[in-house]
């Protein structure tokens, strides 16, 4: 499986700050649905996520709650975070903390080899601090204050007073790669995407970059800087290093070359300090460049960012408990364009759950086995004389597999899910269309009757591999009920780009009753 080429996807690491709601939820699945599809098409892929555990944001919050900053994390890691990935079915090769020593040590020895290269220096600062993003604010992000906080400058992600802070830090060159960096978004158009977030980043690094304070001295919730442990280092920077520090960086150069670079998927609240911090601290240790910053939307509440510290987020569990996992993955990956930001509502949950996935997917394979059950005894009949109706379906699953993989290549998951619905709706027309019921009525017609079923099994068939990345659970029920674990193997075994060829099940296998996919929801939701 693992033999085709890298490919290492990242979700950010989360601040243990809170628990989590479905924003970072929706990252979680977004990077995973993307894993289990390279997995599946058998590229060595590697998938990685974890939590930020330093800075003054989680010092505070620990102090609040009368406990230490790593008990605090630990609780909110075994409590909150790791449960989440139970939650929406994450199959992550890899959970980093950034108290893990593989991390500390690393961002030490990373830091120090940038010190030896002239790198780093130390100097005075004093500016505006905003807690809740754990940044110095730039100018374009500092506004005037309202309600309690009028008078006051606050963060216009926050909304809350920043702070001003007056230190003696260390600070990394990171002037000096403004030219470096335009050019490397001009040669490289992917680099960062969507488009309106290069464009973005463009703008903002064309006004020239600023060198970056990388250490504090006031409180030392961090990873000692190297050379003077009166400093922590910065917690951005601890962080973003995580990515090369969970893949061997500084402790297993084979590991290293295998995995690195990587492909970040990150909510764009944080897309410059992976398209702009990272790229140029890796520039300055001689490292590559990541493959590829992806900056997704916003899940918004009231028009505004769901968010922990506005309290307006919602607990995974509400969704999971009612509609199940499956759905849940499956909605927010439909439901909103990759890339885009989307209003979450518990409308547009339930009549999605009950068109596409109860009567467009769940009622096509119910039907369809069943069918086979009651003219077939649960055999799989065999395909005689396909006319063109037939025809025309193998031409949809086979342009469904190929338009979804090259929309999953561009991160356009929403699309690829599209092209793939797109053979629920023509086998459902197909179905109507051919009457079975009606064909089943008159022994001259079995022939006809057995193409017919054995279409639109095969229909289901490519429906289940193409759809497991983001329907583990239902697509495991189908694949066992359509008996194809006997002749193909495993559900997770079946190579995703070949789910378009034709043919793959075979005559004579048994199917089994398949109980609903996506059960009627019994109570009704807020
Ligand atoms: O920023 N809609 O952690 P964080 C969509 N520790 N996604 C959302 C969201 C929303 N309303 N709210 C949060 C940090 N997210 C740093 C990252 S990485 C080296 C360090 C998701 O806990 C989205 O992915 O504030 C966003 O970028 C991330 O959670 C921020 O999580
Ligand atoms: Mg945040």
């Amino acid at each position: 499986m693992a033999s085709g080429k890298s490919f290492y996807i990242t979700t950010p690491i989360f601040y243990v700050n809170d628990a989590p709601h479905i924003g970072h939820a929706y990252t979680e699945v977004a990077a995973d649905v993307l894993a289990r599809w390279h997995r599946q098409a058998g590229d060595d892929t590697w998938s990685l996520t974890g939590t930020d555990e330093h800075g003054e944001k989680i010092l505070r919050t620990a102090t609040a709650n009368g406990t230490t900053p790593k008990e605090w994390a630990d609780k909110l890691v075994h409590e909150a975070w790791k449960p989440l990935l139970k939650t929406i079915n994450i199959q992550n090769d890899d959970f980093i903390r950034t108290t893990d020593e593989r991390h500390e040590t690393n961002v030490q020895l990373f830091l120090q080899r940038l010190y030896d290269a002239g790198y780093i220096y130390s100097g005075e600062y004093e500016a505006l601090y905003c807690v809740g993003c754990e940044e110095f604010k730039p100018q374009s992000e500092i506004v005037d204050g309202t309600g309690p906080f009028k008078g006051q400058k606050v963060c216009a992600i926050h909304s809350k007073p920043l702070e001003l802070l007056r230190e003696k830090n260390y600070f990394f060159r990171m002037s000096d790669f403004t030219e470096r960096l335009l050019a490397l978004y001009e040669e490289r158009p992917d680099f960062v995407q969507p488009e309106s977030a290069r464009n973005e980043v463009i703008q903002f690094v064309r006004q020239g970059l600023s060198d970056l304070s990388i250490s504090r001295s006031s409180f030392d919730w961090g990873v000692k800087v190297p050379w003077d442990d009166s400093h922590v280092v910065y917690v951005w920077f601890d962080a973003l290093l995580n990515y090369v520090t969970a893949v061997g960086y500084g402790q297993d150069e084979e590991e290293f070359a295998r995995r690195w670079p990587a492909t970040h998927i990150v909510g764009k609240d944080i897309l410059r300090f992976h398209a702009v911090i990272w790229p140029a601290m890796l520039m300055a240790a001689g490292l590559d460049v990541p493959k590829q910053v992806f900056g997704h939307g916003w899940l918004l509440v009231g028009g505004e960012k769901m968010s922990k510290s506005k309290l307006t987020g919602i607990a995974p569990t509400e969704i999971t408990d009612t509609f199940g996992t499956d759905a849940f993955r499956y909605y927010f990956m439909r439901a909103i364009a990759f890339g885009q930001d989307g209003s979450f509502s518990w409308e547009d949950l339930s009549a999605r759950y009950q068109a596409e996935l109860a009567n467009g997917f769940g009622n096509l394979a119910s039907r369809v086995v069943a069918m086979v059950a009651r003219y077939f005894d649960g055999v799989v009949p065999a395909e005689t004389d396909p006319l063109e109706a037939d025809l025309a379906i193998r031409a949809v699953v086979a342009e469904a597999s190929a338009h979804a993989d090259a929309a999953i290549d561009k991160l356009a998951i929403h699309d690829a899910l599209a092209s793939i619905w797109t053979i629920v709706d023509e086998l459902n027309g197909y179905i109507t269309d051919q009457e079975p019921w009606a064909l089943s009525k008159d022994d001259a017609h079995r022939d006809r009757l057995g193409t017919v079923l054995y279409t639109a099994l095969e229909g289901l068939r490519a429906l289940a591999v193409l759809l497991s990345p983001v329907l583990p659970e239902a697509t495991a029920r189908l694949w066992t009920s359509l008996g194809a674990t006997v002749t193909l193997g495993e559900l997770d075994a079946q190579p995703l780009r070949e789910a378009g060829t034709w043919g793959q099940l075979s005559a004579g296998i048994t199917v089994s009753p398949l109980e609903a996919l996506f059960p009627r929801i019994e109570s009704t939701v807020a």
